[in-house]
């Protein structure tokens, strides 16, 4: 009966380091591919429709803070799950629905009925009420979520937070009469 070749200390060693560069390469890779397949597994999902209540609850020519339950959320969101949105009725059954998030950091925006703007506690970003922007760092307008209305109940597509990588609104900035002041919308 013959005997395996003796292992030696080099190749010992040879394995160890095998092995470990093994368990690296997969502590890599998985991460990677499963960002790069990201998108695939993503198409479709992470879309619900839900109701932010009765229409009535947001009267005609008026911007109201809602409030919805994230329905992706998970047991450590706690509260972050909550997400507060913006929702301006123009009137005739017409919406619009802001996430809450300024384009430029993501702070969140207030609605100042006087001035009927939408302003940023950051950075000084500043939206007219359809959400566009009206001055400041952002680069864009309000996102917006898309939305219906099912049995007098306003519904909106709130698994995915709008942004420019899904289906956000992106409004152009063009300078008014060559000035540097952009027009709305
Ligand atoms: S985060 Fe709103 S202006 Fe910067």
């Amino acid at each position: 009966m013959s005997e395996g070749k003796p292992v030696t200390r080099r190749s010992m060693l040879m394995y160890i380091g095998i092995a470990m560069n093994a368990v690296v390469g997969l502590a890599v890779a998985v991460p990677v591919v499963g960002y790069l397949l990201g998108p695939i597994k993503r198409k479709g999902a992470y879309h619900r429709w839900i109701t932010l209540g009765p229409i009535s609850n947001f009267p005609a020519g008026q911007t109201r803070l809602a409030e919805f339950v994230n329905p992706f959320k998970t047991p450590q969101d706690g509260e972050t799950a909550n997400t507060p949105c913006w929702v301006r009725h123009i009137g005739g059954g017409k919406f619009q629905v802001f996430a809450i998030n300024c384009a430029h950091l993501n702070c969140p925006v207030r609605w100042f009925p006087q001035s009927e703007l939408f302003m940023c506690p950051c950075h000084g970003g500043v939206y007219y009420a359809d959400g566009s922007r009206a001055s400041g760092p952002p680069p864009r307008g309000l996102f917006e979520y898309k939305y219906k209305v099912i049995d007098n109940e306003l519904h909106i597509d709130a698994g995915q937070m709008p942004t420019l990588a899904n289906e956000a609104k992106l409004v152009n900035i063009t300078p008014c009469g060559g000035g540097d002041t952009p027009c709305q919308g």
